[in-house]
């Protein structure tokens, strides 16, 4: 199994790298988060948007596996399955983990109410329910998806949370909340229409490597918004590290062979929290027009700046990274000098993130030489501008991590792939 991940704050463009990947595999596997995940699909002049249906439908032979890592929006998933079905793209390929739980009513509008009542320091989630979806299932009020087999544990489970969770809401949200009955009646209904999707996880994942098949475990969000080690509290309910594919999937470590980071030639983040690299002024404002940094699931402007080294640096301990993709750097060209973050002014140069939290941090940059050249029509590594390549042979440097690729703009065929390990081709500098 190899697993794919984003190495910053979520929107590295994983969708189009595990598409230009899932050829080589049997399965693409999502091993957790839900619905606040986004990326696109286009077929000829058509596109959906898939939030939870891990990349790689256009690979017509690849399995679309989501795991018991994450949890699901019932409906969500019966109309992406729908969405699928409408571009031509077989819904059967979907198959969902009986360990995966399930996203209700309650837990969007304890997801809204627990926003509300942070205030200033409302964490900016997309408001689709995950942080009280995640937080039942900790406390063991969740509702499975296998559990969805039988209506009387529907029903039990749906009546034990939703007494807790309506009792405490305020009142305008309460109100708002549709009835436990009316709850139950949905939750049945969408789960009959689930049920040829849902497969016993462990042995599914398990037979088709122990068949041979090769599993490519997709992460969503990014490291820096993983619960445990990201920038706490201003993170997703999930482990979107390496280590999340283990659980989120029920395969051991030993099991994993590579472990791909995607990163974006800068960095973006949507939401509150700390960005030590973010540029809050109008070098910010072209990087977002410039790459279309605007969220896919809320619509957000995306917070923009400098790729963060040190960031990425501390992604690479988490998740044991052996190579990197790196995404839009086309998006830099025209920008007169872009920057590399190297070292934060406070102490040490890796900075615990949550230390950081309500302050912004002062940042050592170095400055790279710009072009002004438009990359979308490179194919080869030596169809770059030299300033270019000196950019992506210092990122490198700078993770200690080859890249061994580079995606040039939007489609599937702009992507550079022919990179050799740095130093080898020291007559491209
Ligand atoms: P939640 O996952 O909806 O609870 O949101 C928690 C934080 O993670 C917020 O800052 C969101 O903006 C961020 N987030 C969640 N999913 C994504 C994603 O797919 N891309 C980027 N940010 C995300």
């Amino acid at each position: 199994m190899d697993v794919v991940l984003g190495i910053q704050w979520g929107d590295e463009g994983k969708g189009r790298v595990v598409d230009l990947y899932a050829e080589s595999y049997d399965v693409v596997a999502r091993f957790g988060g839900g619905d606040n995940a986004g990326h696109t699909l286009r077929v000829a002049d058509r596109t959906v948007a898939l939030r939870i249906v891990p990349s790689g439908a256009l690979q017509p032979n690849c399995t679309l596996f989501i795991g018991g890592g994450t949890v699901v929006s019932l409906e969500g998933l019966l109309g992406e399955l729908a969405a699928l079905r409408e571009l031509g793209v077989a819904d059967e390929r979907v198959l969902v983990s009986d360990r995966a739980h399930v996203v209700l009513p309650y837990h969007v509008a304890v997801d809204g109410a627990a926003e509300r009542a942070r205030g200033s320091r409302a964490i900016g989630t997309t408001g689709r329910g995950i942080g009280p979806a995640y937080t039942d299932k900790t406390a063991r009020l969740g509702l499975t998806v296998g559990d969805l087999r039988d209506p009387a544990v529907v029903r039990e489970r749906i009546r034990s949370a939703y007494a807790i969770h309506a009792a405490r809401l305020p009142a305008d949200l309460r109100d708002a909340l549709a009835p436990e009955a009316e709850i139950v009646a949905r939750v049945l209904d969408a789960a009959e229409r689930l049920q040829p999707h849902v497969v016993d996880g462990v042995e599914y994942l398990h037979g088709v490597l122990e068949r041979g098949g090769r599993v490519l475990a997709e992460g969503a969000q990014g490291t820096l918004l993983d619960l445990g080690y990201g920038t706490y509290p201003y993170v997703t309910s999930s482990h979107t590290v390496a280590g999340g594919a283990c659980t989120g999937l029920g395969i051991g470590p030993s099991a994993v062979r590579r472990v791909i980071g995607i990163a974006k030639a800068y960095c973006t983040r949507v939401g509150a929290g700390p960005f030590p690299s973010e540029l809050p002024d109008e070098r910010g404002a072209l990087l977002r027009n410039r790459g279309g940094e605007f969220g896919t699931v809320t619509g957000r402007p995306r917070r923009c700046g400098w790729f963060d080294g040190v960031a990425a640096r501390y992604a690479r301990r988490l998740n044991g990274l052996d190579a990197i993709v790196l995404t839009k750097l086309d998006v830099l060209s025209g920008i007169p000098s872009p920057e590399i973050v190297t070292a934060y002014r406070i102490g040490a140069h890796d900075v615990p993130f949550s230390a950081c939290a309500d302050e912004r941090l002062e940042v050592v940059t170095e400055r790279c030489e710009g072009w002004a050249e438009e990359l979308c029509a490179a194919r080869a590594f030596t169809d770059l501008p030299p300033a270019a390549r000196r950019y992506v042979r210092r990122l490198s440097e700078i993770l200690g991590v080859p890249v061994e690729a580079v995606s040039v703009g939007p489609e599937r065929t702009q992507v550079i792939r022919d990179l050799r390990p740095s130093g080898e081709d020291a007559s491209t500098r």
